[in-house]
């Protein structure tokens, strides 16, 4: 195999996926790359909750709707990214508490997954619900005062408007089995599998860094939440660094994944390493003029 999407394919039928941002939809350089190595996109902000309702019942799908045609033209699946988070909220639902906020969330919810039923692969109905530290809480937001159902309701109503789509609660910090954060979202799983409510998948961001490095774990954290019975996808995946030390680390990551056969597939979050939204750093498989890096060749040698 000679690139990603086909290497990754290799490892019964597992995709191999990119954000692209819009601003790089003409960038031919960067499309050529995802075309050639990668098998599925996420939208990098155009599908966030302020870019798709900028103003309170007036949706805006043009620009999301531009990576998914150019994504659905060009055969790769289609990350949906997100449905439901306390961050990149537009200003009018920033302001909303209570059981207004709760049917504001839930009508974006359907409205944006009815829009897109059918299109999409997987989608992220919930992102970052749960705190940072040791206490293993829910985050404080004002998604978490309107209830503590307002996550479950979330992926009711996900399930409800696009019955194929996997669904999937998305967070970072949470690939370290030993940690609270990973532990809360896996109590959160597994009573969501016990109670019927409707989830399919855990996203695991994989943000990686000096001070927040691959887990040596991290192959129990992914197998013990694949034993709940759903998918796990990692699924923004960066990791700072350069050289040796990276690619070691992207490769390690990528076996992680392998060894578990509900890990069905690894995006990361970007391309070229100027593009990166960690914009001084260098996490990315492709250096800025669009060369392999060693990272790159890494995660070939784990595929
Ligand atoms: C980031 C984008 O990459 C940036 O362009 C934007 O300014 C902020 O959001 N976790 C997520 C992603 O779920 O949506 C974030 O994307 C990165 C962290």
């Amino acid at each position: 195999p000679s690139t990603l999407q086909e290497a990754a394919g290799m490892n019964d039928g597992r995709y191999f996926g990119t954000a692209v941002p819009a601003h790089l939809l003409n960038d031919s350089a960067n499309m050529t790359i995802v075309n050639r190595e990668f098998n599925m996109v996420t939208a990098e902000n155009e599908m966030k909750i302020d870019a798709l309702q900028p103003n309170q019942g007036q949706y805006s799908f043009g620009t999301a709707d531009r990576i998914v045609n150019w994504a659905r033209t060009n055969g790769k699946g289609v990350r949906g990214h997100t449905l439901a988070w306390h961050s990149q909220q537009p200003q009018w639902m920033r302001n909303m508490s209570g059981q207004q906020l709760r049917r504001a969330m839930l009508d974006h919810v359907t409205t944006v997954a009815t829009h897109y039923r059918g299109q999409i692969h997987s989608w992220d109905v919930v992102n970052e619900a749960f705190a940072d530290g040791s206490s293993g809480a829910r985050r404080d937001s004002n998604l978490q005062r309107t209830g503590n159902d307002w996550i479950e309701a979330a992926f009711r109503a996900a399930r409800a408007a696009d019955p194929n789509a996997i669904l999937c609660y998305n967070d970072y910090n949470i690939d370290d089995w030993n940690h609270a954060k990973t532990r809360a979202v896996y109590d959160m799983v597994r009573d969501f599998k016990a109670r019927g409510v409707p989830i399919d998948c855990v996203g695991l961001q994989a943000h990686f860094n000096s001070g927040n490095p691959v887990p040596n774990n991290y192959h129990t954290t992914i197998e013990n939440f694949a034993a709940l019975g759903v998918d796990v996808q990692i699924t923004e995946l960066d990791i700072e660094g350069s050289g040796q030390s990276q690619a070691e680390q992207y490769k390690g990551v990528t076996q992680a994944c392998l060894a578990v056969a509900r890990c069905t597939g690894i995006s990361v979050w970007g391309v070229r390493d100027n593009d990166s939204w960690r914009a001084s750093g260098t996490p990315l498989l492709f250096d800025r003029n669009g060369n392999k890096k060693q990272a790159y060749h890494g995660v070939m040698e784990a595929l």
